[in-house]
């Protein structure tokens, strides 16, 4: 097999090549040849510095993801590293596309980095549960001080070559488009310097107020998670000992990390998510249409949001409403959101009034003759969402994509009415739309498998995340969502309030409990169409006016800063229906909260996989992370549900009373995960 390393002579420069798409990842192979270049050039007397540098996208975006948990091939990344760094000819690093993780390390080990104006240098571990583990905790805070270390490991967002410059982590910026010339110059620049500049030779002056503050700042953030605070320990050691204490630490901190449940639950997520946007029947050369101009019909909070995604992309969106009112309403609300954004330094006011300027808000529909993608977002209702279809059908172009962004509805019925049902497709974002990562590309019977291939590729640019779901009630979230309300119901009837419900859900992880969400969506849906009917305990308190947040008291009473605490008028409500059944007392663990809610859960997820409408247990974990907001180092409900063992969800479904999907009945006896 030939080595994705080669070398290069130039005169007395000896430059050692990586080419190993399509990222660059530090495999055995190219650690191997690493190796095997710096041994050439120390051992070469004609040979007076070295330049590492990477062909293709990207500088090495880090260790290979795909080797963790095997068995360790050739020369461990931090003994490489060592080496370079123990070479007594300088070597530099040549830094184009993104030096993340091992590769950024890799980096520090050299004695001289050079980069392109765009490149950008990052040790993103803790997004896959770990830490830079290869002398990154230890040598960024002796080149760049603990702030700085500490910022880029526990949150793992990469810097530019600017900032990295400002910072001592990069000694020169150079041409864009003359990375290898220019980095030869500088290694010839320094061929001579002694001694060599050597990040394990230094020292990091402890700033405990950084830590600090940096860990106040952070709290929200990394609550829950593992890594962060093994990076903050790691960047602190670099204060505290020598260089090899460090690294010990590092070491075992690292190797922690490694084995635990939440590394492998992110790693497993980092490739789910790649993995979603890929439809196992659709051929990935599959030629795309061309999505330059999208019409949004319906202007309200997802009507707003949806646009916005596309306006940040630089594409022109039309948006239609009904009334003048409403169209400027919605067209104030997305100026507004831009502009808050913008005070908070996201971008500049030129950006806003840029995204602005390819907004056309309309009261014709007639406008969305020339949109190659028209996404509607108006009220859930079948027979309404029927007829803008059927006039739809008549204004769109040929070719132009028509989508619903429905929660729920059979998209089937909606392109059942127009000439052209292979070109609709469902688009369900997710409130609020400008924010939620999450993309629910709804595949309809009659979907073309082209219209299918260019709704998931205009995912990345609009910064989305897309799974594939079949037209089934709710899809793969709102459908699985919707088995918890029932248990929880059933709990309040066993005494169990709704704050210990809700409390048990966010001490998991979730970003909110079932009564907070209720509260947030508005208790009163629904309700309005029959005031005076009071069957649940939801329409009773909607008959009192506790319709959620935007009345300050639903499930819960709200302060002025929209605070929740108990409510003692909750409380007796839940009483009065509790006394009236006949249900009996019950007491409920946190895990048997857990798993009355989520059990259930994963039963659905189960039967939406045994009907194909999901296309692999991950994209379900997918929808859940960037839908609902699962807490990631839990890996979703179905790595979960593995997590936890299949047989023991079985059990406490079987207790519970719930009929036991066949597919996880199955899976279960055989001792299998999903
Ligand atoms: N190892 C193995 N495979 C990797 C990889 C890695 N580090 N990084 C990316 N890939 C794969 C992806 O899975 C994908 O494969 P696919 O085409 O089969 O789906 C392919 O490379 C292309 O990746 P993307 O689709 O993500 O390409 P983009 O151009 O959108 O993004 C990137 C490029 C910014 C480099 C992004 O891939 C990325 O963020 N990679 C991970 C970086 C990272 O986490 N590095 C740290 C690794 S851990 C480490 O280094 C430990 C050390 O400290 C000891």
């Amino acid at each position: 097999m030939t080595s994705p390393i080669r070398t290069e002579r130039h005169d007395d420069v000896l430059v050692i090549v990586s080419n190993n798409p399509p990222v660059n990842a530090l495999g055995a192979a190219v650690r191997s040849g690493l190796e095997a270049g710096i041994k050439e050039g120390v051992a070469d007397a004609s040979i007076k510095a070295m330049v590492i540098r990477c062909d293709g996208r990207t500088f090495f975006a880090g260790a290979d993801i795909t080797e963790f948990g095997k068995p360790m091939q050739g020369p461990g990344l931090g003994t490489v590293i060592d080496m370079i760094e123990a070479s007594d000819k300088p070597v530099v690093a040549a830094i184009h596309g993104t030096a993340l993780g091992g590769g950024c390390e890799v980096t520090l080990g050299c004695h001289y980095r050079v980069a392109v104006p765009s490149a950008k240098i990052g040790t993103p571990e803790v997004k896959l549960g770990l830490l830079p583990g290869a002398g990154g905790t230890q040598r960024i805070p002796r080149i760049a001080g603990v702030k700085l270390a500490l910022q880029m490991t526990a949150t793992g967002d990469p810097i530019s070559a600017k900032a990295a410059h400002e910072a001592g982590l990069i000694d020169r910026i150079v041409g864009e488009d003359s990375l290898e010339a220019d980095a030869i110059a500088f290694a010839r620049e320094v061929a001579d310097t002694r001694p060599l500049p050597r990040a394990s030779e230094k020292t990091a002056a402890a700033d405990p107020a950084a830590v600090e503050e940096f860990k106040k700042a952070n709290a929200r953030k990394f609550r829950g998670f593992d890594a962060p605070a093994a990076n903050i320990r790691c960047v602190e050691a670099s204060t505290t000992g020598t260089f090899a204490d460090g690294i010990a630490i590092e070491r075992d901190e690292f190797m922690k990390l490694m084995m635990g449940t939440q590394s492998a639950a992110q790693r497993y997520m980092f490739f789910a998510e790649r993995q979603a946007a890929k439809v196992d029947d659709i051929p990935a050369d599959t030629q795309l249409r061309k999505i330059a101009k999208v019409g949004v019909v319906g202007a309200g909070t997802m009507g707003g949001g949806i646009s916005m995604n596309f306006l940040s992309a630089g594409i022109p969106v039309t948006i239609v409403e009904t009334a003048q009112e409403a169209l400027d309403r919605g067209v104030g609300v997305i100026r507004k959101n831009y502009e808050n954004s913008a005070k908070k330094g996201r971008f500049t006011q030129e950006k806003v009034e840029a995204m602005m300027g390819i907004l056309i808000p309309t009261l014709d529909l007639n406008d969305l003759a020339d949109c190659d993608l028209i996404i509607e977002a108006i009220y859930e209702n079948m027979d309404v969402k029927k007829e803008l279809f059927g006039k739809l059908d008549g204004i769109a172009k040929q070719g132009a994509i028509l989508a619903s962004n429905t929660s729920y509805l059979n998209v089937n019925e909606m392109a059942d009415v127009t000439s052209r049902p292979g070109d609709v497709i469902g688009m369900h974002f997710f409130s609020p739309a400008n924010v939620m990562k999450l993309l629910e590309v709804v595949r309809g019977a009659k979907t073309a498998p082209d219209v299918l291939a260019t709704v998931m590729a205009l995912a990345k640019p609009i910064g989305k995340v897309a799974v594939v779901s079949g037209v089934c009630p709710g899809f793969i979230g709102n459908r699985m969502l919707s088995q918890r309300g029932g248990p929880a119901n059933t709990m309040l009837m066993q005494g169990v309030p709704p704050e210990r419900i809700d409390k048990a859900l966010t001490d998991f992880g979730m970003p909110m409990g079932v009564y907070q969400m209720s509260d947030l969506a508005g208790v009163d849906i629904g309700w309005h169409r029959d005031p005076n009917r009071i069957e649940t305990i939801r329409d009773a308190l909607a008959a009192k006016g506790r319709w959620g947040q935007k009345t300050k008291k639903g499930w819960y009473d709200y302060d002025e800063n929209r605070n929740p605490s108990p409510s003692p008028e909750v409380a007796e409500i839940i009483e009065e229906f509790r006394s009236k059944s006949n249900q009996a007392r019950r007491d409920y663990t946190d895990d048997e909260i857990i798993g009355a809610l989520l059990y259930p859960m994963v039963n659905e997820g189960a039967k939406i996989l045994d009907e194909g409408m999901a296309q692999r247990a991950s994209d379900i974990d997918v929808v859940w992370i960037y839908g609902y907001g699962w807490p990631v180092y839990r890996g979703g409900p179905m790595f979960w549900a593995n997590t936890v063992g299949l047989d023991k969800v079985v059990a406490g479904l079987e207790k519970n009373g719930v009929p036991v999907a066949p597919l996880l009945k199955r899976k279960a006896e055989a001792g299998e995960k999903f």
